[in-house]
């Protein structure tokens, strides 16, 4: 067995050096069951922040699923098999009616790339527009839709195909408070007629149910209806990427998207719709799938492969037989009653937000400037991993603490985090912290 040093020492020789590591001392964790973690020398860490697993980790029907398929067959969808059909019935089956094409896919960034591609060759244009901070993948062609990364360190800026709106953030965005959805939709007619003034066509709003990347930000009342009516009279295609928020994470819903009574063109998912195994999917209408059939044959060598398959079905049906939806509805609400606790004792936080168990914690130095804390909330990230708990942290700002862990979370867990948060936050306000890290 390599130890902990011999393994830094070959990552940093074989492996890519953009690829990040979480936390100062990196963990070297060898086990996961459920919500936990376990590191190399047994210790246990709580798993506030993994949505990919989302049954829980190595969950033993989702194996078990996984094991039984590779022993009989694993091949592509070009012969006729029963567990590809009869997942795309499960899956079409939680979506409202007419959203029944599925294209089985590998990862979240294959799934938008399709859907884009789909979008572009239904409206024959490829003018997109995208909300400020999100992030769809890791593909060029998602580079380029995804603020996020084009326009951080590294990034090149939009292409000219490609339109930002405001980030929709009622808390320091450009519209503030409640009632902003209405603000944030106007932006969006303004964007389709600087569009149409060009004398092109919209092709696509791409846009997360709820925002990951961008803060664990709740997209404000009446934005995402007005947006939709708005881009669908002007011919354009809406997408819905529901790859951090779908599979009933929002808990009042299965997908994020119904939360706001909206009815997209396409849905893409991933993440956690294999509980760890690679699999993403783009649904759509049978409308937008026709134009996509334009000759051109859609091949994958791996997408909707009978493995892949039987673990999505195992994932499903796990969801159901132990009401995890209901679990992240309750338990989350629980949650973020208890956060909201430590808010109204704790300056440095300025917003708890969420739904279901898709939290988010903004930290600020001053409530009154907003003035991000990012480097406390780094540092808390890094002492309460200390102490066992792991969280992330994100946003344009970095000083949003992200909480979306397996979906199997108890209401013990949501008491250990909140006390362990709650005695690290009086370390800052010590201001000791630095020496304890
Ligand atoms: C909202 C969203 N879309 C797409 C992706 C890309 O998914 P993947 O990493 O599976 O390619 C991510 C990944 O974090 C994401 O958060």
């Amino acid at each position: 067995m390599l130890n902990h040093k011999e393994i830094k020492d070959l990552r940093t020789k074989h492996l890519g050096p953009s690829l990040s590591l979480s936390y100062d001392e990196p963990l070297q964790i060898v086990r996961g069951k459920g919500q936990y973690l376990y590191d190399a020398d047994g210790n246990q860490y709580l798993d506030c922040i993994n949505n990919i697993q989302h049954v829980g980790h190595c969950h033993p029907k989702v194996v078990a699923a996984a094991q039984k398929q590779y022993t009989q067959l694993n091949t592509n969808t070009r012969y006729l098999g029963e567990t590809i059909v009869k997942y795309a019935k499960n899956l079409t089956d939680t979506l409202p009616t007419g959203l029944e094409v599925c294209f089985f896919t590998n990862s979240g960034s294959e799934a938008n790339d399709l859907a884009l591609r789909m979008a572009r060759q239904y409206t024959e244009s490829k003018e997109t527009i995208v909300l400020d901070g999100a992030y769809h993948g890791n593909l060029l062609s998602l580079i380029e839709i995804s603020p996020y990364k084009h326009d951080a360190p590294g990034g090149s800026g939009a292409p000219d195909f490609v339109y930002t709106l405001p980030m929709p953030d009622p808390f320091r965005g450009k519209y503030r408070g409640e009632d902003c959805g209405e603000q944030y939709a106007q932006e969006v007619q303004t964007v389709i007629s600087e569009i149409q003034k060009k004398g092109n066509k919209v092709s696509t709003f791409i846009v997360e149910a709820l925002m990951g990347c961008g803060g664990q930000l709740i997209l404000p009342k009446g934005f995402l209806n007005k947006a939709f009516d708005l881009v669908s009279a002007a011919g354009g295609v809406c997408i819905v990427d529901e790859i951090q928020t779908g599979f009933g994470r929002v808990g009042s819903h299965f997908w994020g998207f119904e939360t706001h009574g909206v009815a997209p063109d396409i849905v893409t998912m991933g993440k956690s719709m294999g509980n760890g195994h690679p699999l993403s999917a783009v649904v759509t209408t049978q409308k937008i799938a026709d134009a996509f059939n334009n000759g051109m044959e859609y091949f994958n060598s791996f997408g909707g492969n009978p493995v892949s398959c039987a673990v999505g079905r195992a994932v499903l049906n796990v969801i159901k037989e132990e009401k995890l939806q209901e679990n992240a509805r309750v338990i989350g609400a629980y949650l973020l009653e208890q956060l909201n606790t430590l808010k109204s004792k704790n300056d440095l936080i300025g917003d708890v937000r969420g739904k279901g168990l898709f939290i988010g914690i903004e930290l600020v130095k001053d409530r009154d400037t907003l003035k991000p804390a990012a480097v406390e909330a780094n540092q808390i990230i890094n002492r309460m991993k200390e102490k066992g708990i792991l969280l992330s942290t994100d946003g344009p700002d970095h000083n949003v603490i992200k909480i979306k862990p397996p979906m199997v979370f108890k209401k013990q867990n949501v008491e250990k985090l909140t006390s362990v948060l709650d005695e690290t936050l009086e370390e800052i306000k010590k201001g000791n912290i630095q020496k304890l890290l």
